[in-house]
């Protein structure tokens, strides 16, 4: 079953916005598979968003991103991947149309409330990242 990357970052963390983005997806039906709430190493953060050193905002989305906690979680199901995107919206929260979580509760691209990993390969490189293997768990739907 495909799983997911996604992480509420420090401005969703001090507005509380945990448990709405975690019903938000429980609710569409997609299973949480793994969950934490830590505070990123600068080495930790500068793996995570290599691919956008060098452009204008590495810097300052490197120290936001280290400023607080963030919830990182995996989920799990049909199409999780693309299905979260639509979810979350534009990474821009002013293109977000309304009803996704970044057009219903973010207005700057810096922060913007939420990551999420945009393909196959950037989930199994960011899960790896962020979790071990034993602190995913694999349990049956039973209801
Ligand atoms: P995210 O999906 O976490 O991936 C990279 C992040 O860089 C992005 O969300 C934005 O929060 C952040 N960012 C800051 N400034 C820009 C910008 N000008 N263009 C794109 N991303 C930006």
């Amino acid at each position: 079953m495909e799983k997911t990357f996604l992480m509420v970052k420090p401005d969703g963390v001090q507005r509380n916005l945990i448990g709405e983005i975690v019903s938000r997806f429980e609710r569409k039906g997609f299973q949480l598979v793994g969950a934490k709430l830590m505070k990123l190493s600068r080495e930790l953060a500068e793996k995570h968003y290599g691919e956008h050193k060098g452009k204008p905002f590495y810097d300052e989305l490197i120290s936001y991103i280290t400023s607080g906690p963030v919830f990182a979680m995996v989920w799990q199901g049909e199409n999780v991947i693309s299905e979260a995107r639509k979810m979350m919206g534009a990474t821009n929260p002013k293109d977000a149309d309304p009803g996704t979580v970044r057009g219903d509760f973010a207005l700057t691209v810096g922060k913007n409330v939420i990551h999420g990993s945009d393909s196959e390969e950037s989930a199994k490189r960011e899960i790896s990242l962020f979790f071990k293997e034993e602190e995913l768990v694999s349990y049956e739907k039973i209801i």
